[in-house]
């Protein structure tokens, strides 16, 4: 098997990070060694992960003495909201078969959503009960799964209201890939790729050498790995993501602008967080900072994958509407995240009105 050790500050604060296939089959076991003297867990999941993986995590629960209770909520970013977290609530509290309380657990069982909402139910409820993070989507497995962002979203945007509040072990089965739609596995390569670009380049080279995701198969493993090694590293440095933790931002300002434009509905967060990747690398290019012909490696690689790598242009009001609501942005600075070269990032603090300028001559607006 492999872990990776997640070392943070604080008593109870550090945990593993498992990864290998099969797990989810032997997940009871884990999670008994890893909070030891706990005896129910309540999992979280939504409706399209039940019915593939429950009973199997139900059942390798009660195999090693837990009683269990599974809450269901219906699947999707729009359920990831205040309504559907009381519903959680009034899961977890439900007498039935036991109202949960700060000795037991909570397991998070699904993708990004039921992670974050799931964690942030955990991380509320009783002012905190333990929790499992077993993502099942790659975007959860390499991203969300580990570093404890938890979070719903409000009407005034996305992950607005949240907390950082660390799980206490990460299971991660790559099994639980292959019943992935092809868009969402790929979805979750944006992160990958964004991993390979800032730190760690073997990762964007075992991509290039393998596109198709049956050939990809043999290495996710080792994919899965470098990925949660590399966010690791970053958190354990800047757990609360006031300083480095922003390089996992790379791809993400205009990212979340070509989202927001499309209504969350032109594109998924990878998908629109590559097309970022390559905006902020063709603006790197233009300014110096990156070396010419990164955007085209990435442009080619994402091609093969299948990936959009160019968004439509953001008209100047959203454009100013995205910078001015940058959750790391503050006042009139914002701080991009520029790639100097592969596996290598500069944070570039500078006037929200210049980078605004930078954008425009990308798009020719200038
Ligand atoms: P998701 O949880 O909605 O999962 C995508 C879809 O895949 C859903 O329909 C889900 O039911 C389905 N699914 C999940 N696992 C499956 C499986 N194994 N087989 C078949 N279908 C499966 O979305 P996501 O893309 O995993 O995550 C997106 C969310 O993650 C967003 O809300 C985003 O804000 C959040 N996020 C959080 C962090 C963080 O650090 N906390 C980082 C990145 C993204
Ligand atoms: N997904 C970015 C972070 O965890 O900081």
């Amino acid at each position: 098997m492999t872990q990776l050790h997640m070392q943070l500050p604080g008593k109870d604060h550090s945990y593993e990070i498992r990864i290998e296939r099969g797990l989810l089959s032997r997940c009871g076991e884990l999670i008994k060694e890893a909070c030891p003297g706990r005896r129910r867990a309540a999992i979280i999941t939504d409706s399209n992960v039940a019915p593939l993986y429950a009973d199997q995590v139900e059942t390798s629960l009660q195999q090693a003495g837990f009683q269990v209770k599974t809450v269901v909520f219906p699947a999707g970013e729009a359920s990831k909201n205040l309504s559907t977290l009381e519903s959680l609530y009034d899961g977890l509290l439900s007498p039935v078969p036991f109202s949960l309380t700060r000795g037991d657990l909570v397991i998070t069982l699904g993708g990004g959503v039921t992670g974050d909402m799931g964690g942030f139910a955990a991380g509320s409820l009783l002012r905190g009960v333990p929790f499992i993070q077993i993502p099942t989507t790659l975007l959860a497995q390499v991203d969300s799964s580990v570093g404890g962002k938890v979070a719903i979203d409000l009407k005034q945007g996305k992950n607005l209201a949240g907390m950082f509040y660390q799980p206490s072990l990460v299971i991660i089965d790559p099994n639980t890939l292959d019943t992935l739609p092809d868009r969402v596995f790929l979805d979750g390569l944006g992160e990958v790729i964004k991993y390979g670009l800032i730190w760690t380049p073997e990762l964007l080279e075992l991509l290039e050498q393998h596109p198709d995701r049956q050939d990809m198969a043999p290495y996710m493993e080792r994919i899965l790995l470098l990925s949660c090694d590399c966010k690791r590293q970053v958190v354990e440095q800047d757990e609360h993501d006031t300083g480095l933790r922003q390089i996992l931002n790379f791809g993400h300002t205009l990212g979340h602008a070509y989202e927001k434009l499309g209504h969350y509905e032109t594109y998924m967060h990878g998908e629109a967080v590559c097309c970022g990747m390559v905006s902020i690398l063709k603006i790197g290019e233009q300014q110096g900072i990156t070396p010419p012909g990164t955007a085209d490696r990435l442009l080619r690689l994402l091609a093969a994958l299948g990936l959009p790598g160019k968004a439509e242009k953001v008209p100047e009001k959203e454009l100013l509407a995205t910078l001015s609501f940058d959750k790391k942005g503050s006042g009139e600075t914002i701080t991009p995240v520029f790639c100097d070269r592969v596996g290598s990032v500069v944070l570039h603090k500078m006037p929200k009105a210049q980078f605004a300028e930078w954008v425009r001559q990308l798009e020719g607006q200038a």
